[in-house]
């Protein structure tokens, strides 16, 4: 198979835009060669308020990544956001096509096609579809029936999808950006993916990616995604209210919350009766450590309690493979500790291990290049065409490359289930 190495992909973050180039051997050796990361602008907790301000922001993050390749990248994977998405189980049904009633490519994507008719949603569109297991004639559990035999070929999937406004943004900004979209998948199953562990998934275990303007949840059992959720809090609160309490600016309370903050405070931190000092152009102020904490816990707590309220709801009861905290936040020191006493479950902090990218708040860009490549492999290629070329004189700015872009798309060869998914989104911006 004709696998492409290079992957860029595109997390859309509140607070910052980040671009990761990285160059996969196989699912568990990815190896990131580019980072841009950038602060939003036009971002509001996941959705897009200011397309000008958001294509800037894109704009600014690509070339930084560039700049570390020396190359121009051309497509890009998209991570979108887990606010107006939702999940259906549903069934495909169809015949086996051609007289050797061998299950073909084009079986497989009949199949998943009629399967992805079942959206009960008319504003949503089908962003990503999970084949749980297929079923030919009455053999069932079959994982790729490809190359069977067999008259009748079924699929029970999870399809993924999200509001159609929602996407338009996101993909027009994407687009304006001069950029081509190979592929767009929901950050809350990539993510998971990525940071959980083959048994957590197996056992029933809630990622939490905690953002700045917002905390995703999602669960997974069975090695299938079976939840997600928003919930509108995040990072950005926790700055707020320090500012808020604590009468100082916000670039302070930032400072404070990187440098000092804390999540959780034992007896003898008390006992020392440690401060942290904030120093203005005029003033210079001690407060307590233990105040400090009261306030974020404060906050963390709510949080932590609106996933626990969306989690009833939602009909989930337990979690024996505990939580896995990941996003910006959860580089707060001791939220592991305050995260395992407020759940009463275990819970680990995941981060990418990947030199270069050893921080929560790459954990979605990194997810969405290692479901890309796993994708990849079961259906096929995306693209013959490298999302990265080297720089040339004359293709290195922004309009040069939408031309280019419009040229390559009539002229993409049609193949497989990955390029049809493609001609959606083509479809879509349109
Ligand atoms: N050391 C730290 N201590 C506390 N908070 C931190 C630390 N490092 C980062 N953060 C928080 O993480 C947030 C950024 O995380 P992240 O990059 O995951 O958010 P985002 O993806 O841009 O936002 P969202 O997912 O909500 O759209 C910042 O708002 C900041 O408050
Ligand atoms: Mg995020």
């Amino acid at each position: 198979m004709n696998q492409p190495e290079l992957y860029v992909a595109l997390d859309l973050g509140s607070n910052s835009v980040k671009c990761v180039i990285g160059e996969v051997a196989d699912e568990n050796t990815i190896h990131v060669i580019g980072v841009g990361v950038e602060n939003s602008s036009g971002i509001n907790k996941g959705n897009i308020v200011n397309i000008d301000a958001t294509v800037a922001s894109i704009k600014r993050a690509v070339a930084k990544a560039e700049r570390m390749m020396g190359m121009t990248v051309n497509k890009v994977i998209l991570g979108i956001p887990a606010n107006q998405s939702s999940i259906q189980d549903v069934k495909g049904v169809v015949a086996v096509n051609g007289d050797s009633r061998e299950i073909s490519d084009d079986d497989l994507d009949r199949v998943l096609e009629s399967a992805a008719t079942m959206l009960n949603s008319p504003d949503h569109e089908v962003v990503n579809q999970i084949p749980k297991k297929f079923t030919v004639d009455n053999l069932t559990d079959i994982k790729d029936p490809r190359g069977m035999l067999g008259i009748r070929l079924e699929v029970d999937s999870t399809l993924i999808s999200s509001s159609k406004t929602v996407l338009h943004n996101i993909l027009r900004c994407v687009e304006r950006a001069g950029l081509d979209v190979q592929q767009i998948y929901l950050k809350a199953m990539t993510s998971g993916n990525f940071a959980l562990t083959d048994d957590e998934k197996s056992r029933g275990t809630m990622l939490l990616d905690m953002g700045a303007e917002s905390t995703t949840l999602s669960v997974f059992k069975e090695d299938i995604l079976t939840n997600v959720a928003m919930i509108p809090l995040g990072g950005d609160n926790l700055v707020k209210d320090l500012s808020g309490v604590l009468k100082i600016d916000t670039s302070q309370a930032r400072e404070l919350l990187y440098d000092y903050g804390r999540a959780y405070c034992d007896e003898k931190m008390i006992k020392e009766g440690l401060t942290v000092p904030v120093v203005g152009i005029d003033f210079k102020e001690q407060f307590a450590l233990s105040y400090i904490v009261d306030i974020l816990q404060d906050r963390l707590s709510e949080i932590f309690n609106l996933v626990l309220d969306e989690l009833y709801n939602q009909g989930v009861e337990d979690l024996p493979g505990g939580i896995v905290l990941t996003g910006g936040v959860a580089n707060l020191d001791g939220i592991q500790k305050f995260a395992n006493e407020h759940f009463n479950s275990r819970v680990r902090i995941a981060s990418p291990t990947q030199m270069g990218a050893r921080n929560p708040e790459l954990t979605g860009a990194i997810g969405v290049i290692q479901y890309a490549f796993v994708e990849g492999m079961f259906y096929g290629e995306f693209s013959d065409e490298a999302p990265l070329e080297p720089i040339q004189q004359g293709n290195n700015n922004y309009n040069d490359k939408r031309t280019k872009m419009d040229q390559d798309q009539s002229e993409e060869p049609k193949q497989g289930v990955m390029v049809k998914l493609k001609d959606m989104f083509n479809r879509f911006i349109d």
